[in-house]
């Protein structure tokens, strides 16, 4: 028997963050997408993902929580396991880098290393971020900040081991031009091309003294290995490589595709390559650099304070939907926008009308029509053929795009079909063709057709939704495990007249948009710019524009379900009518503090609903830069209520 062909895929490691985002999620979910997808095609997949626990950052953590390191992230890592479980990531390995097993492989490659002169011992001074672990030289520096977050960094100065990168550069450029499939998309390969390997690459430092929550360098243990070096080693510890067992390995590596963010595609394509080939081991087939889930242009972090948590998104729409909206919303490769109103629109339009009607809709009419038992087809006409022909293509056009990992396309060409079943419902219109004898024989046809197209569909959404083809095929009476392969479409047909339906719940229930956009989804909180605007001049008629008036509040209450803004009633003085305005500033006044006091109202600002109520105006604050001191601009006593400010 030929051996089976493998497919390897990595996740990044995460770092033991107690809170995973939607942006972590990405990328997991992406992977067991296409884990699962390999996995119907027949391959014999292997499928990892772990978490990234040495370094300063988690030692710091501990050591304000009082407890041990070990103890900190043991706790995170099962929240992290929780999560993948809830939203289906299904791995074959979790691999931690504080697990025996890894441990033990990178003390043998740096030894290996340091043995063979890839590795030597210097001294290092130079600059460290903490929060990115990453080691900078003065010139790399922006504005003595660390270049890639901004936040500062801390002097170092110490005997370290170094890796020569240098050594390898030339290799590396040469490797890469070779294999341009190696680093994907290609805007990422130019960017490391030009950015970081032309330019030329420094020797490494690949060991620091100064922190002690890492892997000892056993035969210089006042050393431990730096982080970089430690967590990509995971892509082959967990296979078991230069260990006694390390069968997995032989099965496995090299990896197919190592699937990480754009933030980190430098990390895997110069450090790791170059690692391996002096280890001398294969590189993997593939780095992909995906984009990031964005809100409003900004990076979802929580150091933005502009993070969704995918737990409570599971658990209110279902796992399903969410896999779902990231893997059609995403274009893969580039940025993707994460909204709470397009995430809505998309799961009822995609999920309740689309696919959650267009099953109802035919089991509902096998019921009524053929007492609940699929019939069996007559001669196809034209317009079943058509149908029958998109049926028959969709699956070779899923295949084409997931294997440039274009999720999100495959989905459109997966969901062109739902949507043409969908028409093919309205060309036939079955309660037409039910009056009349001639016409249930026609009938018979349409309903086969489209419970068989349901079936296509049923296995095609799988990898994207795993919890969902269970409940379709039970409403369609599809129990045979091999009607529910990928190999079952390639004939058209194969689902068996005399089948029973059941009509069931519906797939996805359609939600209230609106009711839900008010009710469940946060203030959006203010993210911080990347650089400071410059505002632009005005002249003095654009100013005028601005009317100013006083105003005094005569009642403040607190907005509900908001923790932000105050709702102020205002009069303006007896000539004009009172208003109601929102004002954020809840966390800096009470609504008793308010009552009587005058403020300055920009009065014709144009009015805005924020969770329903509507603002009509703006009042003047004083505040700093970052928000956090807020004082009202109130007139001197002798103002009266109405006055023009000028
Ligand atoms: N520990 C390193 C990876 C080591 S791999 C040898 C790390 N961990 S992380 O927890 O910070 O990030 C894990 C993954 O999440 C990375 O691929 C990162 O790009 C990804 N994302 C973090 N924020 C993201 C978004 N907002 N959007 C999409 N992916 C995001 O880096």
């Amino acid at each position: 028997m030929p051996k089976q062909e493998t497919f390897y895929i990595t996740t990044p490691i995460y770092y033991p963050s107690d809170n995973l985002h939607i942006g972590n999620a990405y990328c997991s979910v992406a992977a067991d997408t296409m884990a699962r997808y390999k996995k119907q095609e027949g391959l014999d997949v292997y499928f990892v993902t772990g978490t990234d626990e040495h370094g300063q950052k988690i030692e710091r953590k501990a050591q304000e929580k009082g407890v041990s390191p070990i103890a900190y992230v043991d706790e995170i890592v099962a929240g992290i396991k929780g999560l993948w479980k809830l939203m289906d990531v299904e791995y074959d390995d979790f691999i931690r880098t504080t697990d025996q097993r890894h441990v033990a492989c990178v003390q043998r490659a740096f030894k290996q290393l340091f043995e063979q002169g890839d590795i030597y011992k210097g001294r290092y001074e130079g600059w460290y971020c903490t929060p990115d672990e990453t080691f900078f030289t003065e010139l790399q520096l922006v504005d003595g900040k660390c270049p890639d977050c901004g936040r500062p960094v801390e002097k170092t100065s110490e005997e370290a081991y170094f890796l020569k990168l240098s050594k390898y550069q030339d290799w590396l450029l040469d490797y890469i031009e070779k294999n341009p499939k190696f680093i994907q998309p290609d805007s990422r390969r130019n960017e490391m091309v030009n950015n970081f390997l032309k330019p030329g690459l420094n020797d490494l430092c690949v060991s620091r003294t100064t922190i002690k929550w890492g892997i000892p360098v056993d035969f210089d243990p006042a050393h431990t290995v730096y982080v970089w070096v430690d967590a990509l080693t995971n892509y082959i510890s967990v296979l078991g490589q230069g260990s006694q067992d390390d069968s997995l390995y032989r099965r496995y590596w090299p990896a197919d595709i190592h699937l990480v963010g754009k933030d980190i595609i430098r990390f895997h394509t110069i450090i790791w390559p170059i690692l391996l080939k002096a280890l001398g081991l294969p590189l993997p087939k593939q780095v992909f650099g995906h984009g990031w889930l964005v809100v409003e242009g900004v990076k979802m972090s929580k150091s933005m304070g502009n993070v969704v948590d995918p737990v409570s998104l599971s658990n209110r729409y279902g796992s399903d939907a969410i896999r779902y909206y990231l893997m059609r919303e995403m274009t893969f490769g580039t940025d993707g926008q994460f909204s709470y109103e397009a995430m809505l629109k998309r799961i009822n339009a995609d999920l309740a009308n689309d696919l959650g009607n267009l099953l109802s809709r035919t089991v509902a009419m096998v019921e009524k029509y053929f007492a609940g038992s699929i019939p069996s087809p007559n001669t196809y006409e034209d317009v079943d053929k058509t149908l029958i022909a998109l049926a028959e293509e969709t699956p070779k056009k899923v295949a084409r795009q997931m294997a440039g990992m274009q999720f999100s396309v495959a989905l459109t060409e997966l969901w062109a079909l739902i949507g043409e079943a969908n028409r093919y419902i309205d060309i036939t219109a079955p309660w037409v063709l039910a009056k009349t004898d001639e016409g249930k024989q026609r009938l018979q046809t349409v309903l086969y057709v489209l419970c068989e197209v349901l079936r296509h569909i049923g296995v095609l959404i799988a990898p994207t939704m795993p919890r969902t083809p269970a409940k379709l095929f039970a409403q369609l009476g599809v129990a045979e495990p091999d009607l529910q392969t990928l190999d079952s479409l390639y004939v058209f047909g194969k689902i068996k007249p005399g089948t029973k339906v059941e009509k069931g719940d519906s797939l996805f229930p359609r939600i209230d948009v609106e009711k839900e956009l008010k009710d469940v989804v946060p203030e959006p909180k203010d993210v911080p710019a990347e650089e400071p605007e410059r505002k632009a001049e005005i002249a003095i008629d654009d100013f005028e524009k601005v009317q100013l008036c006083v105003a005094r509040v005569l009642e403040a209450e607190k907005l509900e379900k908001s923790d932000k803004f105050l709702k102020l009633r205002l009069s303006l003085g007896e000539a004009e009518p009172e208003r109601t305005v929102l004002s954020g500033i809840a966390q800096f006044y009470a609504p008793g503090d308010m009552v009587g006091k005058q403020v300055v109202l920009v009065k014709n600002l144009q009015p805005v609903k924020i969770r329903g109520v509507l603002s009509e105006g703006m009042i003047l604050c004083a505040s700093d830069k970052d928000d956090k001191q807020l004082t009202i601009v109130t007139p001197e006593p002798g103002a009266a209520d109405g006055d023009i400010v000028r």
